[in-house]
């Protein structure tokens, strides 16, 4: 059957014939009533939201407490990433790698048509340009979303800069990575739509090589918000992989001492481990002076520069945060910055319409509606919001911002953290005693399973650079690839591992956290510096109990904070040895450093004494 083509009516701004080629091409096969080219513009995003409002998509909340503000309620079968549905579909499946699924791209294609023929109709497309990184920075890229939902727009708008201006700097010939998204769920004549629709086969598939995605089925999160996960990680670290640089699932804060001295560094730690908390961390009073500024707080994109440094931006314009958990206590910036202008999804309500969620105060509301729409009461025996309930806020009303954080220049990096949650064997902080051993313990990193996990809780997954469901090719190339950025640095920044998570033997929290992480950081930024000592460990570089600023931390005694720093030669052999069932994966691109690397801490562990601790009648070498 022969079909006219559709209209698209591309805005006279745009040019670009690879784009307008594409939306047709797009057009014609998913046949929406509508195409729309999204300008970005406040009037647009109150007109889709009020639409979404009609619709029952969205809840506006309560303009005293919660200015500009909605909630959304998803299907309770799409609140979450779907790992197991995630693809890298490159050409030759050895370089997806083991970590990854994989379908010969052709074969995906041909899938994907299927189910993309018509999966519009009765609905509208929208063209959502937008960059990654502010417009027209050395170190952004700029990719368009097609997408049949106005809740994507919506968040897009928040979570990049978006809209025209996009289109303008694209002119005729630029590049962009192309993003085709839909909910999959066409409205026929006659059918009344859903306030979330979405469709049990979900698909979320990278095209590497083309570098293009396409995802089918989820209206959520890092699902259908490709700018995120799917292009910032993992197209991008493919990017990254060809063109010399870095795209990591990392934070990005500064720390400013009381003499204006400015230090930024990238952390790693795997999802759920606490990142945008410390992204926003205050210090504790005794810090007077000291200020810890935000860039980012899931991704960064990392080029070397002319002076041999890496200089990092962070690609989005918003946060797509957890919301259970986050308080005045925990993140007081992150509170500050979800006051006006948010969208909050999978959260209850209380009767006043504004939001709650468990952790936000000490006692819950006496009453609210979940997350489903149901009356909740604290005895009811659920949980009020789902545990991957999110807000989506824009980036600038963030109190702790950085100043430099739309630099198009990035901001350079002089350390990277890497942490997972270890209830044991992992001390507090430890510095690398170079790049190569660095690039070991970030690709060795491990976190325990939580409750939000399928697995036995407390078992250890190994979660490489905390990048491992984000990697868009084999993790062998990935350790390799970072191994020689190093190598052309004039300055690698210095590598740090840390764990907030270990416990004493009666399974209680040895380390406060939150703003104490201070502390290690300002240990950490001392040694970055060179001004702060350390003493040699089995692991590494470790600070001593007086290198560690404990004012106003009674509970911090010189033995707590030895039995923090332990190093347990059995438990390490054990680690070191576990090391290898991640190494068998990738056995045929392993970087052969690994291989030295960890013989050479087994020996150093076997010359150490059997408990290795800070106490002082262990010191060795000062440096
Ligand atoms: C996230 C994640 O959503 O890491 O940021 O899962
Ligand atoms: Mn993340």
């Amino acid at each position: 059957m022969i079909t006219s083509s559709m209209q698209i009516n591309p805005p006279d701004y745009v040019n670009n014939k690879k784009l307008i080629q594409w939306v047709q091409e797009t057009a014609d096969l998913c046949q929406p009533d509508v195409v729309c080219w999204c300008d970005g513009s406040q009037e647009e995003y109150d007109t889709l939201c009020q639409q979404m409002v009609e619709s029952g998509t969205f809840i506006k909340l309560s303009e005293e407490t919660r200015p500009n503000s909605y909630l959304c309620r998803s299907d309770p079968s799409d609140v979450a990433r779907v790992e197991d549905r995630t693809y890298i579909c490159s050409l030759r499946r050895q370089d997806a790698g083991p970590t990854n699924n994989w379908v010969a791209p052709r074969e995906m294609k041909e899938t994907l048509k299927g189910l993309f023929s018509g999966c519009m109709k009765g609905r509208t497309m929208y063209v959502i340009p937008f960059s990654m990184g502010p417009l027209g920075s050395p170190i952004a890229h700029i990719g368009v979303e097609i997408s049949d939902s106005p809740y994507v727009v919506t968040n897009m708008r928040i979570m990049t800069r978006m809209g025209r201006k996009v289109l303008e700097l694209l002119g005729d010939n630029g590049e962009f990575v192309p993003c085709l998204h839909s909910v999959g769920a066409p409205l026929h004549p006659g059918t009344a739509d859903v306030p979330w629709p979405c469709n049990d086969k979900k698909y979320i598939v990278h095209f590497p090589e083309e570098r293009s995605i396409v995802s089918f089925g989820s209206g959520y999160g890092g699902n259908a918000l490709l700018g995120k996960k799917c292009f910032a990680l993992r197209i991008a670290s493919s990017m990254a992989r060809d063109e010399g640089w870095l795209a990591e699932h990392m934070l990005i804060l500064g720390v400013e001492s009381p003499e204006g001295e400015k230090t930024y560094v990238g952390a790693a730690f795997p999802s759920a481990c606490g990142k945008t908390n410390f992204a926003m961390l205050i210090p504790p009073h005794s810090f007077e002076g000291w200020k810890v500024t935000t860039i980012g707080d899931d991704i960064a994109w990392i080029k070397p520069g002319a002076d041999g440094r890496l200089h990092a931006i962070n690609p989005e314009y918003g946060f797509f945060g957890v919301a259970p958990g986050t308080s005045e206590k925990s993140n007081p910036n992150a509170m500050a910055t979800l006051g006006k202008n948010c969208i909050f999804t999978n959260v209850a309500m209380t009767p006043d319409g504004d939001v709650w969620w468990e952790g936000m105060t000490d006692a819950p509301p006496d009453e609210l509606i979940d997350w489903q729409g149901n009356r909740w009461t604290p005895d009811c025996g659920r949980v009020s919001s789902h545990p991957n309930a999110r807000f989506t806020s824009p980036a600038s009303q963030c109190p702790s911002l950085d100043p430099d954080w739309e630099d198009p220049k990035g901001v350079p990096i002089s350390a990277f953290i890497f942490g997972g949650r270890r209830g044991d064997t992992v001390p507090l902080v430890y510095q690398s005693a170079n790049w190569n051993f660095g690039v070991y313990l970030a690709a060795t990193m491990g976190s325990e399973k939580t409750a939000a996990a399928a697995g036995k809780i407390g078992e250890v997954r190994r979660d490489p650079f905390a990048m491992i469901p984000f990697c868009g090719y084999h993790m062998g190339d990935y350790f390799n690839h970072w191994l020689h950025v190093g190598r052309t640095l004039l300055e690698p920044p210095r590598i740090f591992g840390v764990n907030w998570f270990r416990k004493d033997e009666n399974g209680k929290f040895l380390w406060p956290g939150f703003g104490d992480n201070m502390r290690v950081l300002k240990w950490i930024v001392d040694r970055v510096r060179g001004n702060a000592a350390a003493i040699e460990s089995p692991l590494g570089w470790m600070p001593k109990y007086d290198a560690i600023d404990w004012t106003g931390l009674d509970e911090m005694t010189s033995e707590k904070f030895s039995k923090l720093m332990s190093v347990d030669r059995e438990a390490w052999k054990k680690e070191l040895l576990s090391h290898e069932e991640l190494f068998a994966l990738i056995y045929d691109r392993l970087p052969k450093e690994f291989t030295h690397i960890r013989e050479l801490m087994l020996s150093t562990l076997w010359l150490s004494p059997e408990h290795w601790s800070l106490a002082p009648e262990r010191y060795a070498v000062e440096n």
